[in-house]
Parts: C-alpha cells; structure tokens; sequence
C-alpha cells in the first residue's frame, strides 16, 4: 500500500454506538440551559463530542477478550501480576500500584513525596515548589493542595501558535536550574514531566531534552515523576522528529524515555485505550521506601494495592491496551488525522497550535480578537460551534485557568486556545471534513460571536460546573 496519498482507518469497525441529529433551534436551547458551559450538557445532545480523549475512544477486541480472564482475587491476584509485568517489560520499572485513574496515582505519591521531604530536611513545606515542562490541572491541584507551589518551565515557542517547533512540550532547562537554585534543592520535592506536554497542545518532549532534565534533577537529588497519559505518542513524534531514534521502534523508544525519570503516574485512559485505569510505578530500589509508603496509602484510598480500584478483568485489559496503543500503524494513522485536521482548518484561515498528538487547538484569540480573554473567547467559541453544528469542544484558556487563590485576580493566560480533542479510532475522516465544514461557518458569523460574563462562579475548579452568560454590547 504504497504510494497511496491517504492511509484511511487501519481497523475495521464492529460496534457502533448511535448519535442523535438536534435542529438548531434545539442546540440553541440546550446550550442556554447549560449556562454557556458545554460540561453541562448532556452527552445525548452531541453530535460529535471532542470534550476529551480521556477514555472515550474505542476498544480493541483483544482488550475485550482479556477482561473475561479477570481474577477477581482481593489481594494478590493473578491479573495484578499480568499488569505489573507488563509494566517492567515495557518501560522497565519494577514496582506497581494500580489506581482507579490518572489522578488517582497524584493523590497518593503527591502527599508521600511532599511529607517525606518535609519529615527529611525539616522543611515547611509552604516553602516548596515544584517544577514541570506544564502541569496538568489535576496534577497541579493535588501539588497545592499539598501545600506546594506550582511552577512551569516551559520554552518561549510552547504556545506561540504562529512558530513550528519539533519539541514544543521540552523544558526550558535553563529556567529549571535557575530555578532549583533560587529556591534551594531542598525545597523542591519533585519534578513533573508531561508527555505529551496536554497543556501546551499535545506537544512532545525530545529524548535529549528528557537526558538533560533527568541530569539536572540527578545533580540536585530530586526525583522526576513521568506523567504518561500519552507516552506512546510522544514515543512516535520522537521517531519522527528526532534524528538519532527513526530507526527505533515505538517500544524501543518507550524503553529509552523511561530511564529518565524515576516513577510514572499514568492516566491509562488515553494511550493505553481503557475506559478507566490508572498506574502508579517505580523505576528501582534507590525507590523503594517510597514505593512502601504509596502502597500504604493506596490502601486507604484506592483499594489493596494488587488491585487499586480496578477490577482483575480491568487490569487485564489495561496489560494489553498498553501494548495495542504502542501500535506504529494505529499512532500513525492518529497523528494523521490531526494534522489533516489541523491543515484543513488552516486553510480557511482558522489558526491553530502546530498539531500534537490528541487533538486539534484553535487558537480562539485570533479568530474572536472583539473578545477580550477575561470575556473567555475560546468558551465563547466552544458554544457557537455546539450551536452550528453540534460539536463539543474544551476551552484551554482563562476560564479553565482560574483565579490567583491570593488576589482573586485572574491569572494571565498565555494562550486562549479551544481544544478538538480526538477520541481514539471513533471518528473517520468525514467527521474531520464536517467539523472543517463547521468552523467555516462560525468563521463567517465570527464577528457577531458575544464575549461571556460569570452567572455563577464557584471558587475552584470553576471549569466544570461554572454558569456563564453571554455580554450585553
Ligand atoms: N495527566 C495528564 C497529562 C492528563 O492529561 C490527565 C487527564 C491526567 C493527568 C489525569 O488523569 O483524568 O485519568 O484522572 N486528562 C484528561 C484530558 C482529563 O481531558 O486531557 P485522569
């Protein structure tokens, strides 16, 4: 099949879930009855849903088969040993705790890591802070709930829409070490690496740059925590962008990136294809210690630590959604599918940030510049979309950012971007055309779009439930 201009679906489709077509009238309706906030709707009034790819894209029919081996054992279950072993083959580390999900592993190596530090150095830990490429919101919500400061060192070109980059999801490493340094070692009890970087728009971070990080906090006694959601895709974008590994396979370089790092936390639901699932890891022994207290504490939160909130079939199927999202066909064909969408958007002159691995990211403050970013222009745009057409789409801006917890002002954002994101191998490459489709439209009516004000504000995480309603001009 070479030479072939486009590589359609590597897979055939076999269960197929119905979606109800709404009139305008309809959208219109709903979305004032959401307050504006497309979190509120309810999925049956969706057409195309790209709120997230977190556990909402398909599943192979080997992890289909793999659930009914399930152990159901409480402790020490035989499904436990074939996700643990899965673990050390493919990134090599050697202690597991499975979790219900992503945020799940935060809540317990967060807390260990920032108590240990305290109880070590003798620290306050009001004084910490600690450093990521960007923390992802619930990862950055656990640090300050544990008392931390959050500071990310990220590359001047990481949200700059208008530059292309290979590795925008790097470290600024400079940043980083000066930053060690004005705060004191000791200070900082971890380190965060986000691959792919979600916040600055799926975004990969090279091997050298994951070598020279893993120096720096080697050098400074701070262990890194890998956040892996999308481990397989930022393995794929290094093949293909970074000279030294485009002889290497997706495994190989999976292999490779966890050397430098010292634990992961992973959010299962997206590269490694599950519904729900979490893990928590340790490279060795130098983490052991930590490893026992986590176990600890996933006892209290989670569950026993063979199984950590999931059940013995759930484990089995997340020991081969790892393997079958490593896939080099399947990362292929998704990656494609972003930058197809991402070129048929620029090409109606809609900008975007170069793609990355999960999803398109329009860049809402250039297409509404009339709406101010304390007016949240990418919300604003997110249900005018939903009104076109019945996408819904996430605002990544101000409104998700929030407010600084001291002044009560709201934080600068560095971009006012609405995220496509593509669930896996849910949506051909027609639903790519019509949301195109969708966007020219909105793209003529863009200057009638209304900037929002809040109706109903909670304090945090105002994201998810906030009521809002669109500025009287
Ligand atoms: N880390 C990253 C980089 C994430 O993208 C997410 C979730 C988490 C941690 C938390 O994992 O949801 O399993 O508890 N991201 C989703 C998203 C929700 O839409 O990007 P979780």
């Amino acid at each position: 099949m070479e030479n072939f201009k486009h590589l359609p679906e590597p897979f055939r489709i076999r269960v197929i879930e119905p979606v109800k077509r709404t009139t305008r009238e309809y959208r219109e309706e709903a979305i004032l009855k959401s307050g504006m906030n497309p979190f509120l709707l309810d999925s049956k009034d969706v057409f195309i849903d790209l709120l997230t790819d977190s556990g909402t894209g398909a599943v192979t029919q080997d992890m289909q088969a793999a659930m009914l081996r399930g152990d159901e054992a409480y402790s020490g279950s035989r499904s436990y040993y074939a996700l643990a072993n899965a673990v050390k083959e493919i990134f090599g580390y050697e202690y597991t705790i499975p979790t219900h999900q992503g945020r799940g592993a935060e809540q317990i190596y967060i807390p260990v890591l920032i108590a240990k530090r305290e109880r070590e150095k003798g620290l306050d830990r009001r004084k910490m802070v600690v450093f990521s490429n960007y923390f992802f919101d619930t990862t950055q919500g656990h640090s300050q709930i544990n008392g931390a400061t959050v500071r990310n060192v990220y590359i001047k070109e990481a949200f700059d829409t208008s530059v292309k980059y290979p590795f925008k999801g790097n470290f600024d490493l400079e940043k980083l070490e000066q930053g060690i340094q004005e705060v004191g070692a000791n200070n900082v009890p971890y380190i965060v690496c986000t691959i792919t970087c979600n916040s600055a728009g799926g975004q990969p971070v090279s091997i050298a740059n994951l070598k020279a990080m893993y120096e720096i906090a080697r050098k400074y006694d701070i262990p890194v925590i890998m956040d892996s959601a999308r481990f397989a895709e930022n393995a794929y974008f290094i093949q293909q962008r970074e000279a030294a590994y485009q002889d290497w396979t997706i495994e190989q370089i999976t292999y490779e990136s966890y050397r430098y790092a010292d634990c992961l936390a992973m959010s299962a639901k997206k590269d490694a294809m599950v519904p729900m699932g979490g893990i928590l890891a340790f490279k060795d022994q130098s983490m052991e210690e930590v490893y026992h207290e986590c176990r600890t504490l996933c006892v209290a939160q989670e569950g026993f630590p063979t199984y950590g909130g999931l059940e013995g079939g759930a484990m089995e199927r997340l020991a081969i959604g790892l393997r079958d999202g490593m896939r080099q066909e399947w990362l292929a064909y998704r990656i494609a599918q972003i930058e197809y969408l991402v070129a048929g958007l620029e090409r109606i002159g809609v900008a975007c940030q170069q793609p990355g691995g999960h999803a398109a990211f329009v860049d809402a403050g250039k297409l509404l510049p009339h709406i101010p970013p304390e007016q949240f222009p990418a919300q604003a745009l997110s249900c005018e979309l939903y009104k076109v057409a019945g996408i819904r789409a996430v605002e990544i801006g101000s409104f998700l950012l929030g407010r600084d917890p001291k002044t009560g002002q709201q934080l600068p954002c560095p971009a006012e971007l609405l995220r496509l994101t593509i669930p896996r191998a849910t949506y051909t490459q027609t639903h790519m055309d019509f949301i195109i489709e969708a966007f020219q439209k909105v793209k003529e009516n863009a200057a009638n779009i209304k900037g929002l004000t809040f109706t109903y504000e909670p304090k945090v995480l105002r994201h998810f439930t906030a009521r809002l309603k669109e500025v009287e001009s």
